[in-house]
Order: structure tokens, then sequence, then C-alpha cells
């Protein structure tokens, strides 16, 4: 191993490395992890940081699966500036259809079409005979051929495919026009060594392999996405598929962060490098845990919180002497800022405008007076406003922004003194609706008045509590999971009172649970 590589901000590529595209699918795949919903609102944030950072390709949703995947993905086409927008299909004709309408007024669409290749999916998902596939591939690449110039092949469940039916299947897909060809590790199932040596099996062995360019789209089932992912690389491999967060299917994606670090700072040892600009992924980051309501894990690389930290006496005494002594990359490389302005009553717009930059949020001028008076309002109750306590107020304003169901007012009677009750009015759609209830506890009634002025079926499966920050008067961030029809949906809500922070995280998982049933799923679900 080489001497470290301590960088500072984006560099330039290294003389002799070669140029490896970034596919990035949090809005698709990110998606479908369970309780991760986001509204089009949201998806659109998403999609302009994504594009702004240098994400070469977004998948930006599955167009057929509901009305609000193909709006989604329409509108990201019509707005991205540089990237290509990528909208998955089914190998079925009005799959690519339906795909072909919603990316069509990108300056650059690309449709994604795939199709099961393994015995195990042949058999038990698709009941079809490997000629049948075979046909499937040839006929579905060629009508999305007919519509975009761009399309992307992927053979689901390639790692669990036979090398030579595979060779079979991929050549009949670049024989039809395919100009990218995906073989996703889709249930997290190779080792590096084999997802590396089928790369290069695959492009020895079929004709014209070189008129594609290969991907990786790996699963992290067995913890082994991004080093899947580079080792495809290695195999020839000259795109990646990856998520913010690794968010996705069952155990996620591989990273994007990781894997554009890792390209970065191990540049030496690996000669590929991305356009990504990684001054951007904490704050691409941060914002795609509060869309999809999934936290992210304090010791993640790259983007965790403790990813910098450092606790031992001597680990901190050698950051003090010298910084490459226990950090491999820098902070500000990842767009993680040292300085800690704390914020307080006296604290004004500019100050809080800079350091929501400094944490990662750019604000519209509307969003940014709402959030300044909550700030106040915060400030008032509370001496010392952490950075902590500015991204839970900052979330809680991105994610109820464009909710249905508001919370407009909430009284409550607790104490040892029962009935606990609650007093609660909604606005519904712009109608004010009040409901008293009483329950087993301040939180049960306030529970009961959402269900009686709302009313569903869905089970509550979780209910979490958790103080962002030290001390008494900290702001409490409730958790709140619902789920219906088999369909689960996650969402938060912050404030300094409990019991109110409980009923916005409930009411905010009502209103991503309507999106979630706008979503009628197709029959076979993409991985
Ligand atoms: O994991 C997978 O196989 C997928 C495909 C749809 C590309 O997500
Ligand atoms: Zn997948």
């Amino acid at each position: 191993m080489t001497e470290t590589n301590h960088i500072s901000r984006v560099e330039t590529a290294r003389p002799n490395s070669e140029s490896v595209v970034i596919f990035d699918t949090t809005l698709r795949d990110g998606e479908q992890s369970p309780g991760a919903t986001m509204y089009l609102e949201d998806k659109l944030q998403v999609a302009d940081v994504l594009d702004a950072m240098g994400v070469d390709i977004i998948e930006a949703g599955f167009p057929i699966a509901s009305v609000g995947d193909f709006e989604a993905v329409s509108a990201i086409a019509e707005r991205a500036k540089n990237a290509v927008i990528a909208g998955l299909a089914r190998a079925i004709e009005a799959d690519i259809a339906r795909c072909g309408e919603a990316v069509r007024k990108a300056r650059r669409p690309r449709i994604h079409t795939f199709v099961s290749t393994s015995p195990i999916h042949l058999q038990h998902q698709m009941n079809k005979s490997e000629e049948q596939v075979l046909e499937i591939i040839a006929r579905t690449v060629a009508q999305a051929r007919n519509l975009v110039d761009d399309v992307e092949w992927s053979a689901m469940d390639a790692t669990r495919t036979p090398i030579e039916y595979l060779c079979r299947c991929v050549e009949a897909a670049i024989r039809a026009g395919a100009t990218t060809i995906n073989l996703p590790d889709t249930v997290g199932y190779a080792l590096p060594s084999e997802y590396e040596a089928m790369f290069r099996t695959i492009r020895e062995r079929v004709p014209d392999a070189d008129k594609a360019i290969f991907s990786v789209h790996c699963h992290d089932d067995l913890g082994l996405a991004v080093a899947n992912s580079l080792a495809g690389v290695a195999g020839g491999a000259r795109q990646i598929e990856c998520t913010i967060n690794g968010l996705g299917e069952r155990a996620g994606n591989a990273a994007l962060e990781e894997v554009v670090m890792a390209l970065r700072v191990r540049g030496d040892a690996m000669p590929y490098h991305s356009a990504i600009d990684s001054t951007m992924l904490t704050r691409a980051s941060k914002l795609v845990s509060a869309v999809s309501s999934s936290p992210v894990q304090y010791n993640k690389a790259i983007v965790g919180r403790n990813a910098f930290a450092h606790e031992s006496g001597i680990h901190q005494d050698g950051m003090l002497k010298n910084a490459q002594t226990y950090e491999i990359m820098t902070p500000a490389s990842v767009g993680v800022s040292k300085t800690s302005l704390v914020m307080g009553k006296h604290s004004g717009r500019h100050a809080f405008k800079d350091k929501l930059r400094e944490l990662g949020y750019e604000l519209g001028e509307n969003a940014l007076h709402d959030a300044f008076v909550r700030f106040k309002d915060l400030a008032d109750r509370k001496k010392i406003v952490y950075d902590e306590d500015l991204i839970a107020l900052v979330d809680d304003e991105i994610v109820h922004a464009h909710e249905r169901i508001k919370l407009v007012d909430l009284t409550v009677f607790a104490g040892t003194k029962g009935p606990q009750s609650a007093a609660l009015t909604l606005e519904i759609d712009g109608v004010r609706v009040t409901h008293q209830a009483t329950g087993n506890g301040p939180v049960d009634a306030i529970f009961n008045a959402i269900v009686a002025l709302v009313p569903h079926n869905a089970v509550l499966e979780l209910y979490q509590v958790h103080a962002v920050t030290k001390g008494t008067d900290a702001q409490a961030e409730v958790s709140v999971r619902l789920a219906e029809d088999g369909k689960t949906v996650t969402a938060k809500g912050a404030d300094p009172d409990t019991l109110v922070a409980s009923a916005k995280a409930y009411i905010a998982s009502l209103n991503k649970l309507m999106v979630k049933r706008g979503k009628s799923q197709p029959g076979v679900l993409a991985g």
C-alpha cells in the first residue's frame, strides 16, 4: 500500500486513470427500501442535488408502477440540466412504452429494461424457458431502441445465472441495440473475486462486447456491495449503480458516497475516477435521510456523524499533531465543515442561512423564512441551539412541507389523574376538523384522536422517541412506522414537546401512506 492520499477537495483525475460513470438509483431502488416512500417535491430536490453534484445518470423511478412514479420521472426529465434521466421498465411492451413517454422530455433520455435470467427466477417467478427469455430480450430491447438511442438492459439475478446462458443473453441484448449492459448481484450473493471474473469472462466471450458499457449493480445482503462494485470495475465494468446512504431493497445497494470516495482516496491502486463533486456528499446524504425518513447509522462510512470523530486520547493527540495520522481524507473533502457556530436567540437571519449552508442545506426563500421563524421560536424556548437541533428542525420543515394532513392545534390532559385526553385540530386538504379523545396515556389519546379524524386500518409497528441533544429542554424526535396491506411507511416528527412530536410523526406517516397507496406495484417487483 502506498502513502495515503489526504485529499482536501475535488481532485482532478490522475494521469492514465479511466472514467467510470455513476448511475444513481436512490429514487428507484432506494425508494423500494421499506418505509422510504418520498413525495414528488422531495424527489425533485434530491434529483437537483444529484444533478448538481455530477451524477452521470439518475434513475428517476419506475414509470409504470404508479401515476406518482410516472409524474416524478417526467418532471425530473424535464428539469435535469446535465444528467441522463433513466426510467425502469420490465421486459413488457406496456412498461417500455410508458417509460419512453416518461423520459421523453429529457435532454438525454434512457430506458432501462430488465428481465430475470437465473434458473431459479425462470422456473419459479417467470415460468419461462431459456429460449423464451432470449426472444423476450431481443424483442423488448429493440422496442426500447425504437424509442430512444440510449438503452440499458439488465440481467436480473445475473450472479446466479450459468455463465454460458448469461453470455447468450448479453449477446442478444447487444445485438438488439442495448448500449449499456448491467449485470446485477440482485440478491447480494456474489464474492468480489467471482463478480470480477464474471465481467472478464463475459467481455472476453461475447461478440461485440466492446459496443456496450458494462455496469455493476450490487446489493448489500452480505455487506459486500461496495467491494463487489469495485471488483466489477476491475473486471471491466465502467458504470456503477449505487444509492445515497446505500438505501435500497432489503440491506440496500452500494453506497454512492463510499464508491466515489474509495475511487478517489485509493486512486493509486484503482486507476479510475468519477465526475462527482465529493464536497456535496454530506448534503446529499442529509437530504436523502430526511426525505426518506431513513436515519444514517452513526458509524456509517463517509457520511455517518462519527465518520470523522476521534474519541480515544491517543487518536486525539495524533490528530492535533497531524490529521493524517488517523484520517485518510479530510472532512472538508466530503462536505463536512468543522467550524461550529452555536446559534442562540440573538442570531440573525444571515448567520442562520450561513449555518444551514454549512450543515448542507440550501433552502429556497420561502422555506428559509419558515425555518427561521421556527428557529426563533425554538431559541426562545431553549438557550443554546445545537447543530443537531437545526438539522431536526430543517428536516422537519422539508418533510412536512407537502403534506395533505397538517397539525394545527393540540391540547393534552395528562398526569396521575386520568383519563388522559387529547383535543386535536387537523387541517385535511385545507379543511379544519377537531376531535377530543381519551386513551391509555397521553400518546394513546392523541393517536385515538388522529384515528377518529382520519379513519384507517394501518397498524402501528413502531413508536420510538429519541432526544436530539442533551438536557431536559432537548427537542424530541419521534419515529412512527405504520403497516397496511403489506406496505410500510416510516416518518419522523420533531418538537421540544414530545407529545407534539408524537402527533407530527403519526400524521407524517399517514401522509406517506397515502402516497404509498397510490403505488400499484407491478406483479414482478424490481430488486
Ligand atoms: O437488483 C436488481 O437486479 C435491480 C434491477 C432492476 C436492475 O434492481
Ligand atoms: Zn437492485
